[in-house]
């Protein structure tokens, strides 16, 4: 029996898209570097579907209908590059390799060229939705060409999340585009649990919630506008009691989040592409201001917080969902933003209504807004920014004054909320009729030389700073 798909690197995340493939009906081929783990998958779950065993990559490539389809799912880096290494010279032209790893899109855009070059396909795909999502359906984002994508579309639209009926995979773009996507899709990730904890510890600091208190009220807040699955499970993590100490478990967990890449990864590119992810840098540099505890533990002793004596009212709750419901939507604005940066630079036709409409489901940030956000991107007058779509336009309008107030709040209390005022400084930066932008070219023109434009005149200006002010026409050097 020839296989239709071939998964090497049966970890938890490539077991589970195995065995996710086998009980959608296709015949698997498995291996793994240790055969003993192919061996405990098969004793664990050989019955789920049809799956071939193998023990070398050889038998891996020999077991495969054509085109040959084999998915790698190994750590990012090197490893990658391994596995592609040691399969390349064992396939024939189009056949497919498939990365559902979290790679890095530059890696996947050079692996795709390198095998391109060979007559191969090298198709990396984003897969969204833990260890549980890969077994019972994830959010897919492949790349790699369109070609690629009519022989293995089918198997991922089959095994991934389905809302109202429609698969939550859908060809993304070229080379890197699904890798891309995947990495602002984490890097919303990082905004969206940051703003999370931004409430949580207003509502506790502020309004003096407890966590189990707290789960109720994240509960409630699960029915409405900010219904998504992140914050259906802090209702779950906030209510969990831990049971040596029977504390509330938040408070026995070390205060430092880690991360493993890819939100840096979309600020650093963000940076490159000159978009403002600034809620989203703000989320990763919380995290590793959370991390640094030598310096927290010193600050404690010398830094002053001089907060303001006030107490919060009973309207508290409810500002505060409202700054975190308009606080997220900045998030989603600029991680979509950058994607259409990204689209230019790289030369992807990125359709935000389908990565928005295959975000509802499997993945981490699935949320009831990613509906209207679909609705928004697949108008006929697309709005240029998320926030500029009537319904956002609007909402944002209503959850404004809450927004300000509980960030004023935050800031007379001392609880910092770095993505909360992030979001809040877009906002008013993106609305404002005069931004100081127009002094700091002034000033990069006296001391550099750097030129301005006028508000009046077109061209490029340089006053003579030194001499006797007179204004030059000069050659643009931004
Ligand atoms: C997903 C997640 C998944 C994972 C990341 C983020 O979409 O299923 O984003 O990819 O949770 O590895 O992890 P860090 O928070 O460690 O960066």
């Amino acid at each position: 029996m020839s296989a239709q798909i071939g998964v090497t690197g049966l970890a938890v995340m490539g077991a589970n898209l195995a065995r996710n493939l086998a009980r959608n009906g296709f015949t698997v081929a498995l291996h793994n570097r240790s055969v003993s783990r192919t061996d405990e998958l098969l004793a664990k779950h050989g019955t789920e579907g049809d799956f071939v065993r193998t023990e070398s990559l050889q038998e891996l490539v020999d077991s495969l209908e054509k085109p040959r389809r084999v998915l790698i799912m190994v750590k990012a880096g090197a490893p990658v590059d391994s596995v592609v290494d040691q399969l390349v010279p064992l396939l024939e032209e189009g056949d497919i390799v498939i990365d559902a790893g979290n790679s890095h899109y530059e890696d996947t855009r050079r692996r795709e060229a390198a095998l391109a070059q060979k007559g191969l396909h090298f198709v990396g795909i984003g897969v969204s939705g833990g260890e549980e999502g890969a077994l019972n359906g994830p959010s897919i984002m492949p790349g790699g060409s369109e070609e690629s994508y009519r022989a293995l579309g089918p198997l991922l639209e089959k095994i991934s999340a389905h809302v109202d009926g429609k698969p939550c995979c859908a060809w993304i773009g070229t080379d890197g585009a699904g890798h891309f996507v995947k990495m602002v899709h984490n890097g919303i990730e990082y905004a969206d649990m940051q703003v999370i904890g931004e409430a949580y510890d207003l509502l506790r600091s502020g309004a003096g919630l407890e966590p189990a208190e707290q789960a109720k009220v994240f509960s409630e807040w699960n029915k409405g506008e900010l219904a998504s699955f992140l914050i259906e499970i802090t209702a779950e993590v906030l209510g969990h009691v831990d049971e040596r100490t029977g504390k509330p478990f938040v408070d026995v967990v070390v205060d430092a989040a880690g991360q493993k890449g890819t939100g840096r990864w979309t600020v650093i590119s963000g940076l490159e592409l000159g978009s403002p992810v600034s809620g989203i840098a703000e989320s990763v540099f919380a995290r590793a201001l959370s991390s640094k505890a030598a310096q927290r533990v010193e600050a404690q002793e010398l830094l002053s917080g001089q907060e303001a004596d006030i107490s919060v009212g009973e309207d508290f709750v409810e500002d505060v969902r409202q700054a975190l419901y308009a606080s997220k939507l900045v998030s989603y604005a600029q991680g979509l933003d950058m994607l259409t940066g990204a689209a230019d630079e790289y030369g992807w036709d990125l359709k935000l209504d389908e990565i928005a409409s295959l975000w509802r489901g499997g993945c981490i940030i699935r949320a009831e807004l990613l509906k209207e956000i679909t609705k928004a991107y697949a108008a006929e007058q697309k709005p240029s920014n998320l926030l500029f779509a009537p319904a956002f336009t609007e909402a944002i309008a209503q959850a404004l004054p809450a927004w300000r107030r509980v960030v004023a709040t935050a800031v007379q209390l001392g609880i910092p909320v770095p993505v909360f005022s992030a979001s809040l400084a877009y906002y008013d930066g993106l609305r404002r009729k005069r931004l100081p932008a127009a002094l700091t070219q002034g000033l990069r023109d006296l001391f550099g030389a750097h030129t301005y434009q006028r508000v009046d005149t077109e061209g490029t200006f340089h006053t003579l700073w030194g001499e006797d002010q007179s204004e030059i026409a000069a050659v643009d050097s931004h």
